[in-house]
């Protein structure tokens, strides 16, 4: 209902500003939806008098008027009951009875899907989530990226696009040499059984420390003749041998390949469990192996050479080179302006002698001693996503570290001529504990699976706490949905750019901004639901019997479908997260001010009201991934 108030506002306060007079175009940022608090200032409030009057360097407050009496001269639409002026500001104010019939016959009808839609323009998304490391474990980074990015796909298939999500596994590039080195001399098939992924982690930690603490004894000056060769030898002997391994599994060799398959397999298997008990599924799992292997690196390669895209250093390396002005708007096909040709790069390389101090970014797709990188395979990834999924758009949900490397690739892409697809980063914050929260095993790396833990042993406290004689089993099923919720609602709920602290002592309480607080708000409305004798259909209450409350919580309950859309514009979870909040907090009050079962009046049309709310908790939870409980 709200959506097509909103849109037919848009379009009357555009005929209006034409009518009044003035020559501006209306878009849809000049409306505003207030929260349903204050009555002057209406539901929805446009300031577009201020930049009409800046223009004509007249009053805003006439501009106002202007506007808003031609509006109403030519009709408002319906659900509106009538547009006011206030310092400037056009106010409209929804006729709350229309609004009352409208949005529950709404959610009544619609159920489920109150909410999702078919979009005007869909399009075909893939996404690369989750998308870690073989070899290690998951760690609370990719907690958050898991989560966010399930939200959010999960959001966007709502709004209808095709949506497919790509666990894009990083398990190719020297680092697998390395530990395909490391596994030969010191590998040790038991422990590898017992815990594959905590042994390769060792393997990985020893062969990074070695390597640096040989570079430290090289560096010291003190060193000399046979005791330097020695640290020298003994450095080059390990990075010769890493760089040996990986130069075979590029080359497919069988012993390489087939130990390099048994690391991957464990791994995935392990981070299966995780993803299963998040409740989190891929459509895709392309790793970053499958396009060296199936020849999409080499095609990429060859074409950007002999496309003049891309050219040879002096050392046998290739690279493209991205020039200081390139980075705005990279992500975008139609602004992005690049220039592929190789003319300038060449001029720079003269200037400055050498790549590194030239005036421009290479961006390598080949290293000296030809192996191919992880900005190889992302672009063959995108080759590969155009030609055999005609996708409209490729999105990333990556941690802002790598922001710098996106906008590298982003224009490397264009200059390739990749301008069909719509590339964007979908970045977000670090995320950390706050110190002595947990006690993790692992030392520096706190696992996915120490936060499930901690999140369950701390609901389990809460829901024996409340002790209503529940049996084991059931807590344990209760406690593994307060626990998800606690941490699906902690990675979500901050807008994703912000870096966060997760302190899950406070993201299980029952009464904060957490999901617990969510998921008890939703069992409430069941219970209230449970014990009425019947629950009357949309279309049979009296939407005059509403009082304010009543149409605060009926105001929210229409936004819901406008939340989703800010999710789509803002490729963010959090802005249905914070709502569903609110709808709690609002749902609460009006539970305690309407004592909904034994009020004396208006019982039916607040239990309907009721059912609306439990259904918008059941659709927004669920974009989320979380559970709603019917005890807790
Ligand atoms: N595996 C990478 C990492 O853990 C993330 C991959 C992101 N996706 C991509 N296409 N580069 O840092």
């Amino acid at each position: 209902m709200l959506r097509s108030i909103e849109r037919a506002l848009i379009d009357g306060l555009a005929g209006a500003v034409t009518e009044a007079g003035h020559d501006r175009t209306v878009d849809p940022s000049a409306l505003e939806l207030e929260d349903f608090d204050d009555d002057e200032k209406g539901e929805f409030s446009s300031a577009i008098s201020f930049a009409i009057a800046a223009d004509e360097g007249s009053n805003p407050m006439s501009v106002a008027s202007s506007i808003a009496d031609a509006h109403e001269a030519a009709g408002l639409p319906e659900g509106i009951g009538a547009v006011t002026v206030e310092n400037g500001h056009i106010n409209y104010h929804l006729d709350v009875e229309t609004m009352a019939r409208r949005t529950l016959s709404a959610i009544g009808d619609e159920a489920a899907s109150y909410g999702a839609r078919e979009h005007a323009a869909p399009e075909t998304i893939i996404a690369d989530v989750s998308s870690p490391n073989i070899a290690k474990p998951l760690h609370v980074g990719h907690l958050r990226n898991t989560i966010l990015s399930d939200a959010l796909m999960n959001v966007l298939e709502a709004l209808g696009h095709d949506v497919a999500r790509d666990n894009h596994l990083g398990d190719w590039g020297v680092q697998f040499g390395n530990l395909l080195h490391e596994y030969v001399e010191f590998g040790d098939e038991d422990a590898f059984e017992e815990d594959p992924i905590a042994h390769l982690l060792d393997l990985y930690q020893q062969f990074e420390q070695r390597d640096s603490m040989l570079e430290d004894v090289e560096a010291f000056e003190a060193l000399t003749g046979s005791f330097e060769e020695a640290v020298a030898a003994e450095r080059d002997h390990h990075t010769a041998a890493g760089k040996e391994w990986f130069a075979r599994l590029e080359d497919g060799d069988e012993a390489a390949v087939e130990r390099w398959e048994r690391f991957r397999e464990a791994s995935i298997e392990r981070f299966e469990a995780v993803y299963e008990e998040l409740g989190v599924d891929f459509d895709l799992w392309i790793g970053e192996s499958f396009y060296a292997r199936e020849g999409w690196n080499d095609r990429i390669v060859d074409r950007a050479l002999e496309e003049g895209v891309a050219m040879r250093a002096a050392d046998g390396s290739a690279f493209i080179p991205i020039y200081p002005d390139e980075y705005e708007d990279a992500g975008d096909p139609e602004r992005v302006d690049v220039d592929p040709s190789l003319a300038r790069a060449r001029e720079a390389l003269d200037a400055a002698g050498n790549v590194e101090d030239a005036d421009f970014d290479p961006f390598y797709i080949v290293k000296s001693d030809g192996s191919t990188v992880y900005g190889t395979r992302d672009l063959a990834t995108i080759a590969y996503r155009i030609e055999e999924f005609d996708a409209d758009r490729s999105v990333y949900v990556v941690a802002s570290e790598q922001d710098h490397y996106f906008s590298q690739l982003f224009v490397a892409a264009r200059k390739m001529g990749f301008t069909d697809l719509r590339l964007q980063h979908v970045n977000y914050g670090m995320i950390s504990l706050p110190e002595g929260s947990m006690s993790t095993r692992g030392g520096q790396i706190v696992t996915v699976r120490e936060v499930l833990d901690a999140a369950r042993d701390r609901a389990r406290d809460i829901v024996e706490e409340k002790g209503r004689g529940v049996d084991d089993d059931e807590v344990a099923v209760i406690a593994r949905k307060i626990a998800l919720a606690t941490v699906k609602y902690g990675m979500v709920a901050s807008n994703r750019g912000k870096d966060i602290t997760f302190d899950i002592d406070e993201a299980v309480s029952l009464d904060g901004d957490t999901g617990p607080y969510v998921q008890y708000a939703t069992t409430r409305a069941y219970s209230i639901l449970d014990d009425a004798e019947s629950v009357p259909e949309a279309d049979a209450i009296d939407p005059g019997a509403f009082n304010d409350t009543d149409h605060r919580l009926i105001y929210h309950l229409g936004r819901y479908p406008l939340v989703l859309n800010l999710c789509e514009e803002r490729y963010d979870a959090a802005p249905l997260a914070r709502y569903l909040l609110d709808l709690a907090h609002v749902f609460n009050s009006f539970y305690h001010k309407n004592r909904v079962l034994d009020a004396e009046s208006a019982a039916g049309e607040r239990l309907a009201l009721t059912a609306a709310t439990a259904q918008v908790f059941e659709n927004g939870l669920g974009l989320l991934g979380v559970d709603t409980l019917a005890e807790m």
